[in-house]
């Protein structure tokens, strides 16, 4: 404990949080909300998509052929300049989907930093990976929809990139274009793609919360206010606008980069494509082995002192980590009830021990003198 505080990715994350109390007050601390502040701008998502959704139709038929043309790029042009608030709308989807990767990045620097991602809280962090890539595709998928001339060239460029791949690279090309070309039947894929696993994130995010007890997943009012507000005005600022619409016939060959979500496009235009695999591969491993790296002692498991406890339950329910179950009480008890502790998803933290009024529960080989002198070291720190 003592040594955990004094790391000097702890100290400095802790020394920034402290300083952004004294602007912003410890009730509205962004920091303070690092998992809660993605998991807004995804509500943001759902519902200026939603509208985005109504209107969009994914086809790309008769692409520069007539006059009254409807396509995906006319769709998107009719919600942009025709329907009221449709750019707004447009906007906010676009740069809600940056903002959220943005306090993503913030949220995994944040529980790295403060040691809060490994041992029991593994699962967060392997679901967490899974989700950072779910997000980064998403979002790379609306950029296709779009389909104007930077669609197309992404479009190309990943069916390059599956290409490179050997054995799984041409069905990964049939699956994305829906068929061995580019139809009408390719864009009702990106927007299946798109909406699919803009779902599956809510799945994935119930795995991420399933070991929280009580997971801090909504910013104040007040904070999402702003949030909001922010969003309007840079929609304001920097108005989001579609490209040419994209043309079969044409090979247009640059494109502007959206730092958040095409990257890996960047990476593709300036590297062979062995090579661009073998880093995303690589660095997706590396993200996943991190909690394995620190070297920490194991953690001492809470343990029930059996005749003692009651059964309340009140461990249980304050326990931060789920790791404490209630179990029938073996036949013979004068209670229902007995706590019974998971040792994997235990993190010492002795919550449950201030929780028992029974003396029913303690952390071995941790006494209350002990805890008090590690406290006092800390201060003084
Ligand atoms: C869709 C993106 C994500 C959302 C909406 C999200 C949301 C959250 C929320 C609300 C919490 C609870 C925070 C608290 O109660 O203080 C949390 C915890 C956590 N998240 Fe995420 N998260 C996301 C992505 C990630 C990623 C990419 C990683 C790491 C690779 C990650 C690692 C963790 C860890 C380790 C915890 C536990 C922290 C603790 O116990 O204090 N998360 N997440
Ligand atoms: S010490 Fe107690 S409260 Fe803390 S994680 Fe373990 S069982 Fe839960
Ligand atoms: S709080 Fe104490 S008495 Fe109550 S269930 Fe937990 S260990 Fe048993």
């Amino acid at each position: 404990m003592q040594k955990l505080y004094t790391d000097p990715l702890t100290k400095g994350m802790l020394l920034l949080e402290d300083w952004t109390n004294k602007i912003a007050t410890s009730k509205y601390n962004p920091f303070y909300y690092h998992g809660a502040l993605p998991q807004f701008f995804l509500w943001v998502l759902f519902l200026t998509g939603l509208l985005l959704f109504a209107y969009y139709i994914p086809t790309i038929d008769n692409a520069y052929a007539s006059e009254k043309l409807i396509n995906a790029w006319t769709s998107v042009d009719y919600i942009t300049n025709t329907i009221p608030f449709g750019a707004v709308f447009r906007g906010m989807h676009r740069y809600a989907g940056d903002a959220m990767v943005l306090t993503i990045v913030l949220h995994v620097l944040r529980v790295w930093f403060t040691d809060r991602y490994r041992q029991y809280r593994i699962v967060q962090w392997l679901s967490g990976v899974v989700l950072l890539l779910m997000v980064l595709f998403i979002g790379q998928t609306g950029y296709y929809l779009v389909w104007d001339d930077r669609s197309l060239i992404l479009t190309r460029m990943t069916v390059s990139a599956f290409d490179a791949l050997p054995l799984i690279g041409g069905p990964l090309k049939t699956w994305f274009l829906n068929g061995e070309e580019i139809t009408n039947l390719t864009l009702s894929n990106f927007l299946f793609i798109h909406i699919g696993l803009s779902f599956g994130l809510l799945f994935g995010l119930w795995i991420h919360y399933v070991r929280m007890q009580r997971p801090v997943i909504t910013p104040p009012p007040a904070i999402n206010y702003i949030l909001v507000a922010i969003l309007l005005m840079v929609v304001a600022w920097m108005p989001i606008a579609s490209g040419n619409m994209a043309q079969l016939t044409q090979q247009p060959t640059s494109f502007e980069i959206d730092w958040f979500f095409l990257w890996p496009y960047w990476m593709m235009a300036n590297m062979p494509l062995g090579a661009y695999w073998l880093v995303l591969i690589v660095g997706t491993v590396l993200l996943c082995l991190i909690p394995y790296t620190a070297k920490t002692p194991p953690v001492e498991a809470a343990e029930v002192v059996l005749n003692k406890c009651t059964g309340c339950s009140l461990c249980s329910k304050d326990c931060p980590y789920n790791a404490i179950e209630m179990v029938p009480a073996p036949a013979g008890s004068r209670f229902k009830l007995l706590a019974t502790v998971k040792e994997f998803r235990c993190s010492g933290c002795g919550v449950c021990v201030g929780a028992c009024a029974f003396d029913a529960i303690d952390l071995p080989n941790l006494l209350d003198t002990d805890v008090t002198s590690q406290i006092k070291a800390l201060v003084q720190n």
